[in-house]
């Protein structure tokens, strides 16, 4: 990689995304400065985690080419607006933001200054450091913005693609893939419980049941009574169900994808 290409970064809101990036970057041929969060205590852990970097006072991410900003999607306008407010190199500036629900519209503030903008969506569940940084690599990263961002997206470990620019579909379909997807597999787990049976044996299932839909089509990837027509065992999990309204809607729509109603 050309010195050019090599990126000085600073990330602003170091925590669930901001740190495990700031650590993606630090392995990658670029550069991670530092960066800061709302509480200085919170970012030195964040740091000392991470392993290099310092923390920076606001007019110090000046210093970097690209500066993330991984804050709570409610406060990316507000740090947008604080950071336009400083003295920086902005015409010699990206910043970009990690939210799936926002467009670059949110930082026009900078881009007003002179900046570029971007947007960066891993997706992908920031459950914990370690986790994340284990798992984290061969992910899709949504992209809005400069070129380039595709090419450090790929030195990060990510595969990249554009971002779409219907933000509220796009972020619902990441939804239904993660924490919706959790919500229906906790009737799984409440079910383990009550018959003291290993939770891991539903999740391996569930597991199973995934893979399968990377393998092939949703119509031949779903089993289950449906696929055999067995209405009778249908009728009995009704009668068990926790929430018989949520099954039946399921249900439905697992006949319209066999084709069957
Ligand atoms: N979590 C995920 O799985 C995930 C996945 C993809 C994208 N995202 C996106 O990534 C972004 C960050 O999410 P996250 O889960 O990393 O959030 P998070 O764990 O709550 O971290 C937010 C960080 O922002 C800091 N912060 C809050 N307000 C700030 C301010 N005004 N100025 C400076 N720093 C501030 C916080 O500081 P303190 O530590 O001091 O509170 C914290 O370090 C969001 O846009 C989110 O939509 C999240």
């Amino acid at each position: 990689m050309a010195e050019d290409f090599r990126r000085k970064i600073a990330i602003i809101g170091l925590g669930r995304v901001g740190s495990v990036l700031a650590r993606l970057i630090s392995e990658s041929p670029h550069q991670f400065l530092g960066g800061f969060s709302r509480r200085p205590s919170r970012a030195e852990d964040a740091l000392s985690r991470i392993g290099t970097g310092r923390l920076l006072e606001p007019g110090a991410v000046g210093e970097a080419d690209v500066v993330i900003i991984s804050v709570p999607d409610s406060k990316i306008g507000q740090v947008a607006g604080d950071l336009s407010s400083l003295s920086l190199p902005y015409g010699n500036m990206t910043f970009i933001h990690c939210s799936g629900s926002l467009g670059r519209e949110v930082l026009e503030a900078l881009e007003a200054k002179g900046a570029q903008t971007g947007v960066f969506h891993p997706l992908f569940p920031f459950i914990e450091f370690e986790f994340s940084l284990e798992n984290v690599r061969g992910s899709y990263v949504a992209i809005e913005g400069p070129e380039w961002l595709f090419d450090f997206a790929k030195d990060l470990g990510f595969l990249p693609f554009p971002a779409p620019s219907k933000k509220e579909l796009y972020h619902l379909g990441a939804v239904y893939s993660s924490g919706l997807l959790l919500a229906l597999l906790s009737f799984s787990m409440e079910i383990a419980d009550e018959l003291k049976i290993p939770r891991e044996a539903y999740l391996k299932l569930a597991e199973a049941a995934l893979r399968g839909s990377f393998e092939f089509d949703l119509s031949k990837a779903i089993t289950g009574p449906w696929k055999r027509g067995d209405e009778e065992v249908i009728k009995k999990h009704l009668e068990v169900s926790r929430d018989p309204a949520l099954y039946l809607r399921l249900l439905e729509r697992i006949r319209k994808i066999l084709g069957k109603d």
